[in-house]
């Protein structure tokens, strides 16, 4: 099955799978603002940089909220800016969003039973890729219901061997930001723990919603959060008051950034680079020749 189209059957390099993960867009924040707004403009510069930097992805996710209200007008925009993106993509629906909206918006989605936009992709590099639907209608944390258990359980059992990454929106877990962290004990999460206990072959689990990069296990699996698009959720891991505001810092103009996942047929690590006006301050000239070759004749 395969939701988002056939990926090339090899990567361009010949060395590793490179998947680009970008989240938490939130396309229609202010769209008064027209081509100027603010996520837009971060948009923007993110596919500049994903598309037209040295590391050319074989893949794109798009792992939710990726547009701030879900209606046609903003995904228009969205897929507006995509219609050039040489790979194919993986969209993935968020808080945010709305299933209509990402039907109209991505002709490669299609609902699974119960219209759910859940799906796998067979990766090039012997890859399997699970994008999990954690939306429930009118909720801003994540859900993950029977039904979807059945499906996920189901996916992993029929390749049990196969080497499998995982996207979804939600963080099953508390990180310490605590607005936007759900209740340790919320029965969606328990039930995804109670799939995915156990499943060796799931090599790590990726997810948004929080805006900030974060690292840690879920299910004794590797978890990352990518860090958004959008404006980033600031780093404020004090426990809250919602009945006391103490002006404590929430959204911030930090740079936007992604995620690009490599694949050698046997790890996956994951980078992250955030995305402005850097200057690059050193590269591979004849003059640095001798520090490059210095470095690697200690690879032997
Ligand atoms: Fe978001
Ligand atoms: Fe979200």
């Amino acid at each position: 099955m395969t939701a988002a189209g056939s990926p090339r059957e090899a990567p361009r390099d010949g060395r590793a799978l490179l998947i680009a993960q970008l989240t938490d867009i939130h396309v229609g924040f202010a769209p008064d603002a027209g081509a100027d707004e603010l996520n837009l403009v971060r948009l923007k510069a993110v596919l500049a940089r994903v598309l037209g930097g040295p590391n050319q992805p074989d893949l794109l996710v798009l792992s939710g909220d990726l547009t701030d209200h879900g209606d046609a007008a903003s995904f228009a925009r969205l897929t507006a800016l995509l219609a050039d993106c040489p790979c194919p993509i993986l969209p993935m629906i968020g808080n945010h969003d709305s299933r209509a909206g990402m039907l109209g918006a991505f002709a490669q989605l299609r609902p699974a039973k119960g219209g759910f936009l859940h799906y796998v992709v067979d990766a090039p590099m012997g890859l399997r890729i699970i994008c999990l639907d954690t939306f429930e209608e009118g909720r801003h944390g994540g859900a993950f219901c029977e039904a979807r258990a059945s499906w996920l359980t189901d996916r992993l059992t029929e390749a049990p061997d196969q080497p499998t990454m995982i996207f979804m929106h939600h963080p099953p877990l508390a990180t310490g930001i605590d607005w936007m962290d759900p209740a340790p004990d919320e029965p969606w999460i328990a039930r995804l723990r109670a799939v995915l206990e156990g499943q060796h072959q799931v090599q790590a689990v990726h997810c948004g919603h929080l805006h900030r990069p974060i690292t840690t296990r879920f299910a004794g699996i590797p978890l990352g959060v990518t860090p958004s698009v959008a404006p980033l959720v600031a780093m404020a891991l004090q426990a809250i008051d919602q009945d006391a505001p103490d002006d404590r810092e929430l959204i911030t103009t930090e740079p936007p950034a992604y995620a690009l996942h490599r694949w050698d047929g046997k790890r996956l690590v994951s980078h992250y680079e955030s995305v402005g006006d850097w200057e690059v301050l050193a590269r591979f000239t004849q003059g640095l020749q001798p520090m490059i070759q210095g470095m690697l004749a200690e690879r032997g």
